[in-house]
């Protein structure tokens, strides 16, 4: 039988590297992405004492280059049937506050990246009709007016980028899978906005990440760790699909009638 190798971007801290744990605790072999090399290299010494192949690649994601380096290996390496789009940031302040390249920087990681590195691996994917592909976005997805502008809108951009390519990708036989934690502890947040949230609204990133695994192997094509019934996101699918058959009609709507 094929090993499975999963490329792991941001795997050097918080939910990345818990997934490239749980992968190797998997038996995959594993590719891991981000800035810090010295970071990756110490997970990577831990994770090939599981027995799996572990390699690091130091790569700025938020880069032209180093993005189209990783683009190539996810193209090219027809050993790797599994990518992980995790690398991602926030940080911003208030919309009218927020150095417009720090704004940038956040777009070329969070949107960019993940769009790139899915269509450089998804024709294979998609030819081979069979592969995994996991975008890690937010619940910040689901409500734009709870959060800061730019980092929510990111998120729901993955989010709807990964259904429609659910629908592409999933009629093919790929497995494609949104994961949108909620407020989850790690590096991400600082200590001081860690400690001011309610402690019962903040997951532990191992129970973040071993929630998002089982929804995977359930099959299924959103995750939300923490929400206790899936009813309520199966109704929310359900009332924006009722909108549909009324979206696009060749009759304005009678209140927009002079
Ligand atoms: N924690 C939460 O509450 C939460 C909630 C919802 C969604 N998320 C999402 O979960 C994902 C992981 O976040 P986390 O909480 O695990 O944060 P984290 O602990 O700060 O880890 C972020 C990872 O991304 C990497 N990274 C950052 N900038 C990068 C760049 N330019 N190029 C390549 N890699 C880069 C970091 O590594 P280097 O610094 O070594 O590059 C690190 O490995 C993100 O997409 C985040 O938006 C987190």
């Amino acid at each position: 039988m094929t090993k499975d190798t999963i490329l792991i971007t941001g795997a050097s801290d918080g939910i990345g590297a818990v997934y490239a744990d749980r992968f190797a605790k998997r038996g995959a072999n594993l590719i891991l992405v981000a800035r810090r090399a010295e970071r990756l290299e110490a997970l990577a010494a831990s994770l090939r004492e599981t027995g799996v192949a572990v390699e690091v690649i130091a790569a700025d994601l938020s880069k032209a280059d180093d993005l189209a380096r990783i683009e190539a290996r996810l193209r090219d390496d027809d050993a790797i049937t599994g990518l992980i789009n995790n690398a991602g940031i926030a940080g911003e302040q208030a919309f009218t506050q927020t150095d417009p390249a720090y704004l940038t920087g956040l777009i070329d990681l969070n949107i960019l990246a993940v769009t790139r590195l899915s269509r450089a691996v998804a024709p294979r994917f998609a030819a081979k009709g069979a592969g995994t592909l996991i975008n890690i976005t937010s619940v910040t997805a689901l409500m734009p007016d709870g959060f800061t502008a730019v980092y929510p809108a990111s998120k729901a951009y993955v989010l709807a980028f990964t259904e429609a390519l659910q629908v592409e990708l999933g009629a093919k036989g790929v497995k494609v899978q949104a994961v949108l934690p909620g407020i989850t502890r790690t590096a991400i947040w600082t200590a001081e906005q860690i400690a001011n949230i309610p402690a019962a609204m903040v997951m532990d990133v191992e129970v973040m990440v071993d929630a998002a695994l089982a929804g995977l192997d359930m099959g299924e094509p959103i995750t939300i760790p923490a929400l206790p019934d899936n009813a309520d996101l199966d109704a929310y699918l359900a009332a924006r699909a009722a909108l549909r058959p009324n979206l696009s009609l060749k009759d304005a709507a009678a209140r927009y009638r002079a």
